[in-house]
């Protein structure tokens, strides 16, 4: 079969510790599974590269991805010594919208083995799809500050949407909840936001027009992210804006147990661009160097990248091992354990290269 040319960027922090691990699990993957994978490690995307060169990546860094299959990122920001703006405008967001990443999707699961902070919920209760706008909405550098320094100081700061961007992500998820249990939930803010949400609603009913038999709940962000809480078993796909759907991704997974095991693949459907897939967590600068960082999210992010590359079986194998090591084997801090990364992924990548 053909070679799989991935882009491997550790990034900052903690980045640094998943992401061998991440590949320790995809080599695995390849050696049971067949796949010929040439990974190659880029040394720029980081804080540290910013601090030498001024810049957080090479003027030709779209030419140097372009021919790749994936990006597989591991996390970037050290806010220590550089600006979070800087560093992620000039790495992650730069490539989610010169790619085109459009989609963002992010899995919440209640695995098996992993103590859940809400009570009475059992593995199997919590199983749903995050769907979020991944290149617009209220991501923008438009605006600017007027009367800067003085009491008369105004901030303005635009928001865009799309009727392109918020239709396809808008049919994305519509024919995600298709395959599933035909359930959608809408995150929406159009009682306050006065222009740009009800007109997103407009457009879910327009789009849902084609799909009848798709039961539709729109929910206003604020009740939304309670119902996560208190009700996490009544969601299935729920779609997104940009900043509601980066929110209600950190506050699922926070549901189900820890942020160290939610994986995230930032998709170009149509394939005109490398997607990218990689933890939904930062580099967490209160761990970086202990070695306790929890790998699973950025070992699921390899396995959503094979399933995305049509390697459908390797995934299944990466998950169940993921689902294995979590009810028998090793757990890192987070989980209320005192294994290190290291012993995870080897744990993990161990399971997948017996896999049956
Ligand atoms: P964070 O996700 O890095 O950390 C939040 C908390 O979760 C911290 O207490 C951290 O220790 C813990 N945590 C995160 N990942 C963990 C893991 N795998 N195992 C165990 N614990 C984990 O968020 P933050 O503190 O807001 O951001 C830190 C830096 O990361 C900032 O520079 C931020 O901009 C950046 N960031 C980058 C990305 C990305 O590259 N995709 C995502 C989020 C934040
Ligand atoms: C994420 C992160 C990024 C985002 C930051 C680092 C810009 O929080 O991937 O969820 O807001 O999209
Ligand atoms: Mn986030």
């Amino acid at each position: 079969s053909q070679t799989l040319k991935i882009a491997a960027i550790a990034g900052d922090g903690i980045g640094r510790e998943v992401m061998p691990e991440g590949l320790r699990v995809l080599e695995a993957a390849a050696q049971r599974f067949g796949i010929s994978l040439q990974i190659d490690t880029i040394d720029w995307a980081n804080c540290d590269y910013y601090q030498q060169t001024g810049a957080m990546m090479p003027e030709d860094w779209k030419a140097q991805l372009s021919g790749y299959d994936a990006i597989y990122f591991g996390a970037v920001g050290w806010p220590a010594t550089t600006p979070d703006h800087i560093s992620l405008w000039g790495s992650l967001l730069k490539f989610r919208r010169e790619f085109d990443q459009y989609i963002n999707l992010r899995p919440v699961r209640l695995f098996d083995g992993v103590p859940c902070p809400l009570a009475g919920r059992k593995a199997g209760d919590i199983d749903f799809l995050v769907v979020r706008e991944n290149t617009e909405g209220e991501y923008t550098n438009l605006g600017g500050i007027l009367f800067e320094g003085t009491d008369r100081e105004i901030v303005i700061q635009e928001s865009v949407f799309s009727r392109k961007g918020t239709d396809r992500v808008l049919r994305f998820a519509y024919e995600l909840a298709q395959q599933r249990k035909r359930k959608l939930t809408v995150a929406t803010k159009s009682n306050g936001i006065a222009i740009s949400m009800p007109w997103w609603d407009q457009r879910a009913d327009a789009i849902g027009a084609d799909y009848p038999d798709i039961a539709v709940d729109k929910q206003h962000i604020d009740i939304l992210t309670a119902h996560f809480v208190l009700q996490p078993q009544r969601f299935d796909v729920v779609v997104a804006s940009n900043l509601f759907g980066d929110i209600l991704s950190d506050l699922g997974p926070a549901c189900t147990g820890t942020i160290g095991l939610a994986p995230s693949a930032n998709l170009n459907p149509e394939r005109d661009f490398p997607s990218l897939f990689e933890p939904v967590h930062g580099s967490a600068p209160d761990i970086y160097g202990q070695g306790i960082a929890n790998p699973i999210a950025m070992i699921w992010s390899g396995a959503l990248m094979l399933q995305f590359l049509g390697h459908a079986e390797a995934h299944d194998a990466i998950v169940r091992a993921i689902e294995d090591s979590l009810k028998q084997g090793p757990h890192t801090p987070d989980l209320g354990g005192q294994a290190k990364t290291t012993d995870v992924g080897q744990d993990i990548a161990e399971r997948v290269r017996n896999a049956t």
